[in-house]
């Protein structure tokens, strides 16, 4: 059987189709959306991994609210020998947290492109970032073979139009292609997502048509042109992407909103001297909150607290940092973005630890907050009309994917480019998944 996997920044789902229908494959079958599967890995220190939602549970079960404890470890002893002096022995030793139950990944596939992450230690045990991805893409496989009850002959995988930059690109391809041969995939091939959610709509599409599908996800934006008809025939006139995304919204509502809460403004001591920059400056993603937890950075905050002059805002800092707050704050805020499709304003707050704080987020606060995103995403359309050679106006569909389309700011943005009218909102998380089992069943793009 071939299947089309759609390995998304914050969703994955996988799909087949068959006799005219596409079957979504369900890769979470405890949730309840199971189709949908949260891109999550946990690894817990007794090296036992779980995918999905699961690998959420246990991270907060075990490592939220609870203080990180260092101990200093005997790694064993160097030996140098230079030429004045002889041999000289050297004990080597590490700070490790003593008991925590279990590492947290999420958003990997944004890793891919980033050459300065090569991999991570997990333990004591170096994992590569092809690794750790292919760990989530045996897991994947083995559920997908599992639920057809036979084995899969091809995979057809998502990729965004550009992870990053073109070198980025072919870095985060090759790495792809490295974690699917170590998890022992079947031959996989790539597609670009948009052009997938294009196949996905042209199936259901009952005139000739030009469309433009917007994919606006947690990791990227993508867009493609495409003409298509009802008799199934496509044509790609041209892809575009930018790695815009749900992710980066969210750290700037962080960035941009709850610096307060955590100390920003404070001063230390009689001579005021500012808070360390780089302190505020890592609350922009839960993991880099968690590399504050090195030893030196834990002892400067609680330096602060004791030479500052925002003492509640500073422990809450301390708690953010030491009682793993991190991810719950990103989750509250991703919450809130959610909400704020919806609804006008929204309250964000968290009251565990040392963090207590209520902030109201008005719509209008955030699209202030995204408009430098905004702009790049209109770029980003107009470049792709314009290697197109097509004009906004002789667009006949605007195909709404991804979970980010549903933010009223850009719903306003494509209706002001081609007309509410035109704009379709298509199976916002799995249109890319169903699209990508038409192409593995029907051959296209092989
Ligand atoms: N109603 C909504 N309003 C605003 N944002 C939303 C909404 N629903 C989901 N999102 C955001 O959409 C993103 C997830 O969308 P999706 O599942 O399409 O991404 P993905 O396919 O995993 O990512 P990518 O395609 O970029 O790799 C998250 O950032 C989430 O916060
Ligand atoms: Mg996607």
């Amino acid at each position: 059987m071939r299947v089309g996997l759609d390995f998304g920044t914050t969703n994955s789902s996988a799909a087949v189709y068959c006799d005219g229908q596409v079957h979504l494959v369900p890769l979470d079958s405890d949730q309840p959306v199971p189709t949908v599967l949260r891109s999550a890995l946990f690894i817990g220190r007794d090296g036992r991994a779980s995918l999905g939602r699961p690998a959420i549970d246990r991270y907060t079960e075990g490592n939220v609210g609870r203080e990180i404890v260092y101990e200093r470890i005997f790694l064993g002893v160097e030996r140098m020998t230079f030429a004045d002096i002889g041999t000289v022995e050297q004990a080597l030793f590490a700070d490790v947290d003593a008991n925590a139950p279990g590492r947290l990944f999420l958003s990997l596939k944004m890793a891919l492109p980033d050459r300065s992450f090569t991999g991570t230690d997990v333990f004591g045990t170096r994992w590569t970032i092809e690794e750790l991805v292919a760990l989530m893409l045996r897991g994947i496989h083995e559920r997908i073979a599992a639920d057809l009850g036979e084995p899969v002959t091809e995979l057809v995988i998502g990729r965004p139009v550009h992870y990053a930059d073109p070198q980025g690109d072919d870095i985060a391809i090759s790495r792809m292609q490295t974690a699917a041969e170590v998890a022992g995939l079947p031959p996989v091939r790539f597609m670009p997502e948009p052009t997938a959610a294009a196949l996905h709509y042209a199936l259901g599409a009952d005139k000739a048509a030009y469309v433009l599908v917007f994919d606006f996800g947690g990791g990227t934006l993508d867009v493609t042109v495409m003409h298509v008809t009802p008799q199934g025939e496509h044509r790609v006139l041209a892809t575009d992407g930018v790695p815009v995304g749900g992710d980066l919204l969210d750290r700037r509502i962080v960035m941009g909103k709850l610096h307060p809460h955590f100390g920003a403004g404070a001063t230390l001591g009689p001579r005021h001297l500012p808070l360390p920059a780089y302190l505020l400056d890592h609350l922009d993603g839960w993991q880099s909150i968690v590399e504050l937890h090195k030893p030196q950075a834990l002892k400067v905050i609680d330096e602060v607290i004791i030479t500052g002059d925002r003492k509640p805002e500073l422990l809450a800092l301390r708690s953010l940092v030491r009682e793993n707050y991190g991810l719950p704050l990103y989750e509250m805020v991703e919450r809130s973005k959610r909400d704020l499709s919806t609804e006008t304003e929204v309250k964000m707050s968290m009251d565990v630890g040392a963090i207590h704080f209520a902030e109201p987020l008005q719509r209008w606060d955030f699209e202030r907050l995204i408009g430098p995103d905004v702009r790049a995403v209109r770029d980003c359309i107009e470049r792709a009309l314009h290697a197109a050679g097509v004009k906004a106006e002789q667009i006949d569909v605007v195909v709404r994917t991804g979970g980010s389309s549903r933010i009223p700011r850009f719903v306003r943005l494509l209706s002001e480019m081609f007309g509410a009218e035109k704009l379709e909102e298509v199976d916002v998380f799995t249109s890319v998944a169903s699209g990508l089992g038409i192409a593995a069943a029907s051959g296209i793009g092989a």
